[in-house]
């Protein structure tokens, strides 16, 4: 349904806008415009879904042992010799890393707007879904702290200069979020889509381990989202849970139906995955570089009888001038890059262009050099998921330093006035919406949210 006429704001727009501390009423209308607008593309698109509600249970089973099936066989061809499905080495893992962070930053946010009906049976399940992806307040745990350390670790903050259809899925959510009152059966639908283990999260799982890229983040979704008791279980409950004894059962399906077509608009893993082209990449880091760069070189190289700054000053002309470097042999494509002039001249603290370029960056370009070629230190040995080989160094601090106990004082001081367990729920569910929850105050009042919804008042 619309809410207002309010003109349809680009994704990634609204999506900082949904993101900020308070959205403005125009934010919430231009959501409520977005999700109508969305739903009818959503609407004529291709759908899995049995026809018949009754079987949803069974359909997700099916769904989830062809996945297993086939994972199984992906598994015997990595042991049997075959290379990586996904991600051609790291700079491809980190691209893929960056190219879905909108959306892993507001994980499980389509559920918020049920935290006000947390004493209503009917949503029991969707509450502590969404609890869980909050990691019920620890750290440790919260699905959007583990990706925010991801991207500390392996892609940094390039991920806000992203295009437009990569913010989709997080302004879908994050819209979802605003009026799940409105939407409602559209929430349950697309937590019914988005709680399906699909096969891209094992194999990605997998294979980010082998890169040496700590893949909790994705592990920890193939634990919760099993068919047997997991969030993919109870996805289907849900929608048995909120189905309605008045009213037209086959809107209600169809509605549920178009919020779970939702999860197929804008990138997607695969879309992400498949995209990537590292001599591009390598192109728009050098045109980024240059903007400055080319007033930054002392013009004692000359290429093709132009200077290394001349060469920076136009965007346009990287393309050539990486070709140039190439015939010239300062870079040798798919050999060790340690053979490549190029790579001595960014490589090492020694380096002339020490510091120039970040990790990243770096991992990028040398990626991109390497090529086909193999360093004879790499491993092929299958993929240990268990394995933490970066563990976070930026995780979210305790309520123990002086400004953040502020922060706690004055929210226990709030609710020590508040004797009405509802007042007391009404308080702390901002603290748990998308655009706070991994805060400090957020994880605090995720926990004493638990604590009461725990009490088991929702079972009454
Ligand atoms: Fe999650």
């Amino acid at each position: 349904m619309s809410i207002t006429a309010t003109p349809t704001r680009s994704a990634k727009a609204l999506y900082f806008a949904l993101l900020a501390c308070k959205p403005a009423e125009q934010a919430r209308n231009a959501a409520a415009s977005y999700l109508d607008e969305q739903l009818k593309t959503a609407a004529n698109s291709p759908c899995d879904l049995p026809d018949d509600p009754l079987q949803l249970a069974t359909w997700s089973s099916q769904q989830a042992a062809q996945v297993g099936h086939r994972y199984q066989a992906y598994l015997e061809s990595r042991q049997n010799g075959t290379a990586r499905r996904y991600f051609h080495n790291k700079a491809h893992a980190q691209y893929f890393l960056k190219g879905v962070a909108p959306t892993k930053l507001v994980d499980g946010a389509w559920l918020y707007g049920l935290l006000a009906h947390w004493n209503d049976a009917r949503f029991n399940t969707l509450v502590r879904t969404y609890l869980e992806e909050l990691g019920e307040g620890l750290a440790e745990q919260n699905h959007v702290v583990l990706y925010r350390q991801l991207l500390a670790n392996h892609v940094g903050e390039d991920w806000q200069a992203l295009d437009d259809p990569y913010f989709v899925q997080g302004a879908i959510q994050l819209a979802l979020a605003e009026h799940a009152e409105h939407y409602l059966p559209e929430v349950i639908g697309f937590n019914l889509g988005y709680e399906q283990m699909p096969l891209h999260l094992l194999i990605t799982t997998y294979e980010l381990a082998e890169l040496g890229i700590d893949p909790r983040y994705f592990s920890l979704h193939i634990t919760v989202d099993n068919a047997h008791n997991g969030h993919a279980r109870r996805a289907v409950q849900a929608v048995y849970d909120a189905w309605p004894h008045l009213g037209d059962d086959d809107t209600f399906y169809r509605r549920i139906r178009n919020g779970y077509c939702l999860n197929q608009l804008g990138a997607s893993t695969l879309s992400v995955i498949d995209e990537f082209d590292p001599r591009q990449e390598v192109i728009k880091l050098l045109q980024e570089k240059g903007a400055l760069g080319h007033l930054m070189h002392v013009n004692r190289c000359r290429f093709a009888e132009r200077t290394v700054n001349q060469w920076l000053a136009n965007p346009a002309d990287i393309p050539t001038f990486l070709a140039v470097l190439e015939q010239r042999g300062w870079i040798k494509r798919h050999q060790d890059p340690r053979q490549s002039h190029f790579w001595q001249l960014i490589e090492g603290e020694r380096a002339p262009m020490f510091g120039v370029f970040n990790a990243h960056e770096r991992q990028l370009i040398h990626d991109w050099i390497a090529g086909d070629w193999v360093s004879p230190a790499s491993s092929t040995r299958p993929a240990d998921t268990r394995c933490l080989p970066d563990r976070p160094s930026s995780s979210q601090p305790p309520l123990s330093g002086s400004d953040v106990d502020e922060e706690a004082r004055l929210l226990h001081q709030q609710l020590a006035g508040l004797t009405d367990r509802q007042a007391y729920m009404n308080r702390l569910i901002p603290l748990l919406s998308p655009r706070c929850q991994d805060s400090a105050a957020g994880l605090l009042a995720t926990r004493l949210f638990c604590q009461q919804f725990n009490r088991g008042s929702a079972h009454a």
